[in-house]
């Protein structure tokens, strides 16, 4: 297709490119406006922005499609793992056998931290934010492998394969370890036999006299978990790696601004805002009526957390997929009752036949029923947010290579318009009133 737009501006007329993007998206190249208008876009909260060109990952938010380089979500949840889909997302395509198998070894190889890294946990305070302690030891994680993290991009890119597994595998330690921390529990090390999820489950859960057995249904469970949240495109904490990566930024470093980005409660903290939510709901003996009413508000404090999405106008696909497990989960766990669970599920019916939440196209995301699962399968709430962002630790990973590899990649910058004080003189102290 070989489109174009037009632009009238003072008088002249603008013609600018069309894009086409392989699933018919358009977008409308404004790369030269500023050179050739002396005029900038604005567009605050980037909701009409294609800031890059991927491969990575497709949405089509009308419809509630998700898919990763090119999979729908539906099969990769039924048939894949994580860590095929990790694959899958950091390299391009599935893996072939012996593909696969290398990937596990470099996994089980690359599971310890160094012991000099251990003793960082311990300048924590007791309370710490397992955010914050993920976010510090992932950067720091990069100054043990300095020829890893060589904020060459050249350099890096020759290394990608062995970096990749490094923060994949160590991701898994570094957040079991922060959660022991928190505790004051001893690490429990990695075992060479045992799956991603089981190995994560057991740092986790295993004492130094007892050693915990991951239930298969809690395993897969996490899995499903973990690969429903491998990624999805230009997200706050994706854009957010891009952005550091633009500068040359090593992997690590990207990835640990990524950590900091998801921790918000609009973006991944909402998993642990939920359960807030459903938690505050039920002490206060309200069945979601009350709650319901104030959301309509429209104040930010009391958003019906779990709702909404800048992408998806429609049921997020994730959403769907993770409540269809979630009562299998929970039957296999015995759990019968949760009242949680039944607020939860009154919420929805309820802002489902709600014009405000169906005017707005609020439908509920992946994170309304993300941290029942983990709350079913044991995790502490402080954790929810962790357990994401070593989902998302693959699609961070693939976008920090689009920018690394990209010839043309140049240093994100957005202009501004400004709006404060013009010109004026400095006033000396003892002259101010
Ligand atoms: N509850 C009540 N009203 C809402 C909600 C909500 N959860 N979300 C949006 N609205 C209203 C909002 O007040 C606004 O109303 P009006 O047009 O009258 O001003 C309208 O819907 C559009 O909202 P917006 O804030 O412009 O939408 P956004 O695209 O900037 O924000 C969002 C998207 C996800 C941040 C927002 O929907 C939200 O705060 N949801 C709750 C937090 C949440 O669940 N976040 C997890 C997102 S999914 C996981 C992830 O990718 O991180």
């Amino acid at each position: 297709m070989n489109e174009t737009a037009t632009l009238t501006l003072d008088d002249k007329v603008y013609p600018l490119r069309v894009i086409v993007g392989t699933e018919n998206e358009k977008a409308v190249d404004i790369r030269n406006l500023r050179n050739d208008t002396g005029y900038v876009t604005y567009d605050e909260g980037f909701g009409n922005t294609g800031s890059c060109q991927s491969t990575v990952t497709y949405i089509d938010g009308e419809a509630g499609i998700l898919r990763y380089r090119g999979y729908p979500i539906e099969q990769l949840a039924e048939y894949s793992s994580f860590i095929e889909t990790a694959y899958l997302i950091i390299n391009g395509e599935l893996p072939l056998p012996a593909q696969r198998k290398r990937f596990s070894q470099l996994l089980t190889e690359n599971s310890p931290i160094h012991s000099g890294m251990e003793h960082l946990f311990e300048g924590f305070p007791s309370d710490a934010h397992p955010m914050a302690i993920l976010s510090a030891m992932l950067n720091s994680l990069g100054s043990y492998y300095p020829h890893l993290a060589t904020n060459d991009h050249q350099r890096d890119l020759e290394t990608y394969e062995a970096t990749s597994a490094v923060i994949i595998s160590k991701v898994r330690t570094i957040a079991a370890y922060s959660y022991r921390a928190s505790r004051g529990l001893p690490y429990i090390h990695p075992r060479r036999d045992l799956p991603y999820c089981e190995n994560f489950l057991h740092m986790m859960f295993s004492t130094p006299y007892e050693p915990y057995i991951a239930l298969p249904e809690v395993a897969q469970a996490l899995n499903l978990f973990l690969l429903l949240h491998a990624d999805h495109e230009q997200n706050c904490s994706t854009s957010t790696v891009r952005m550091v990566a633009s500068s040359g930024a090593n992997l690590f470093a990207s990835a640990a601004a990524g950590v900091c980005a998801l921790w918000g409660p609009l973006h991944g903290g909402a998993n642990t805002a939920v359960i807030e939510m459903l938690k505050s709901i039920h002490a206060e003996g309200d069945d979601g009526t009350k709650f319901i009413e104030q959301a309509k508000l429209g104040k930010a404090d009391k958003r019906l957390m779990g709702f909404g999405h800048r992408v998806y106008k429609h049921y997020d696909p994730r959403a769907k997929i993770i409540k269809e497990s979630f009562y299998s989960a929970l039957a296999s766990l015995g759990i019968k009752d949760d009242p949680l669970l039944n607020i939860a599920m009154r919420l929805e019916e309820a802002a489902l036949r709600d014009e405000y939440f169906l005017a707005r196209k609020l439908y509920p995301n992946v994170d309304f029923y993300s941290g029942l699962i983990m709350r079913a399968i044991g995790i502490p709430e402080n954790m929810f947010t962790v357990m994401f962002a070593i989902g998302r630790m693959p699609g961070w990973i693939a976008n920090w290579k689009e920018v690394a590899a990209n010839p043309k990649g140049r240093i994100y910058r957005p202009r501004q318009i400004y709006v404060g004080a013009n010109l004026r003189d400095y006033v000396p102290p003892h002259q101010r009133k």
